[in-house]
């Protein structure tokens, strides 16, 4: 038998140890459900982003990653980031209704701005939808401002 130190013991028991509430981690395939689910109550999901398939995007490459935070048990607040090489971007950031107003918002997007961080990035930013207005006051208390840039965009074949 050889020997194991004690931090060789200790590991497999730390790594599976569960985030405790309000701390965001990764997301794992068995939070996907309660994370689409968040989103939609959100209001975060359109008919054009499948949001299955934006999760396995994000969890499929090193520079993107969908984090969120657990209370009572459940997904309770997200945020997806992702570094373009250039700048940190997020995206999803949502806080169930029950929750808002205690600190999780903000919370989510300190951990997606750490995670970017760690990755190189500079700056982060947002797109903020024209009909969600109301969402600007919380990045303005982050320290979020308009970058009075055009968002253009459009489809392209993947095959
Ligand atoms: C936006 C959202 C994530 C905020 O989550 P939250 O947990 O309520 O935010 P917090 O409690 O962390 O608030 C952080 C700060 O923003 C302020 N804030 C939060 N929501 C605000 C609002 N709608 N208007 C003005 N200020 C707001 C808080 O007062 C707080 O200020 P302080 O820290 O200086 O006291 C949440 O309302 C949400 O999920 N909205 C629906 C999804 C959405 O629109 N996401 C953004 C997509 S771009």
């Amino acid at each position: 038998m050889s020997a194991v130190s004690e931090g060789e013991q200790l590991a497999p028991v730390l790594a599976a140890a569960p985030a405790a509430d309000g701390e965001f981690v990764e997301i794992t395939d068995a939070d996907i459900e309660q994370v689409v689910e968040l989103w939609k109550t959100c209001g975060l999901t359109r008919p054009w982003n499948d949001p299955y398939v934006d999760i396995a995007d994000a969890l499929a490459g090193e520079g993107s990653t969908v984090l969120a935070a657990r209370a009572g048990g459940r997904v309770a607040a997200t945020a997806m980031a992702g570094h373009d090489g250039h700048r940190g971007w997020l995206y999803y950031v949502a806080v169930a209704p029950e929750l808002r107003g205690t600190g999780l918002g903000r919370s989510a997007v300190v951990a997606a701005e750490a995670w970017l961080v760690a990755r190189g990035a500079r700056k982060i930013q947002l797109m903020v939808r024209t009909a969600n207005t109301e969402v600007l006051d919380f990045y303005g208390r982050l320290g979020y401002t308009d970058q009075e840039c055009a968002v253009l965009g459009r489809w392209v074949e993947s095959d």
